[in-house]
């Protein structure tokens, strides 16, 4: 199963592909991962990554197409994967249809997780990320048992720099102008499903799995 898994920042595209990959065992590909552990080991990638990260800009296309390419050549990929935050514009799009041709492969489906842009930087602001495990947390809609502590590994929470009020604003608009076309881009592909991400936690999984399912027959 090929997915793919859309939405703005804050959409819950991380919490729920941590529900995915437990159900249908295949991998989670995130840029924005990808790029925060560059930025950790201090790479080149990195380096390059953490100035548009920070400005809530998007990587160059080159660079991110060039790193989910290399990734999805991998073997722990041959038996499907959930892109989350990629593709992100319209080239991303064009180019990782190349990249899947090449490696004789197709997207199953493409998942939207549609929630109000007036929610979306609350989310953002009360996340918090375990940095042990990384599990994601919410202060309001998915507080830990102990505050600050992970429930999964008792590691320490953290908040990601880039969610601050300032950043998340130049991240919606960036969705809005670059991301937001690839809807009636993978709508007429035919492979577009949307939910509804206002819903709790649960709920969406729910409806996503019943999406997957539904499309599997
Ligand atoms: P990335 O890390 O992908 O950030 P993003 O797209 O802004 O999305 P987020 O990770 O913020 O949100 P999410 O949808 O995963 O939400 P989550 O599940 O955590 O990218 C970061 C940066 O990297 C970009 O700005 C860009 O610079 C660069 N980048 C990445 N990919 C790129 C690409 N392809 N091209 C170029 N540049 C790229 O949930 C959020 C919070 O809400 C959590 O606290 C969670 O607990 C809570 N929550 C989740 N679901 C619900 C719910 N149903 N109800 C209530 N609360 C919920
Ligand atoms: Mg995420
Ligand atoms: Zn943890």
């Amino acid at each position: 199963m090929q997915l793919l898994l859309m939405g703005p920042p804050g959409a819950g595209k991380g919490t729920q592909s941590a529900e995915l990959i437990k159900k249908f065992s295949i991998p989670q590909i995130s840029t924005g991962d990808m790029f925060r552990a560059a930025v950790k080991e201090g790479t080149e990638l990195g380096k390059k990554a953490k100035a548009c990260m920070d400005k809530g800009e998007l990587v160059p296309d080159e660079v991110t197409i060039g790193i989910v390419r290399e990734r999805l050549a991998k073997d722990d990929c041959k038996n499907g994967f959930i892109l989350d935050g990629f593709p992100r514009t319209v080239e991303q799009a064009d180019a990782l249809k190349k990249i899947l041709d090449d490696l004789g492969i197709k997207l199953t489906r493409v998942l939207n997780i549609h929630v109000p842009a007036e929610n979306l930087i609350e989310r953002a602001v009360g996340r918090r990320i375990c940095k042990n495990c990384g599990a994601t947390y919410h202060v309001k809609f998915n507080p830990p048992k102990t505050e600050n502590k992970c429930d999964n590994c008792g590691g320490e929470l953290y908040q990601r720099g880039d969610d601050n009020a300032k950043t998340m604003k130049t991240r919606l608009s960036t969705y809005e102008n670059s991301t937001r076309p690839l809807i009636e881009y993978y709508k007429k592909v035919g492979i577009y499903t949307e939910v509804d991400g206002g819903q709790p936690i649960t709920k969406v999984t729910e409806d996503l799995v019943n999406v997957l399912s539904s499309a599997a027959d």
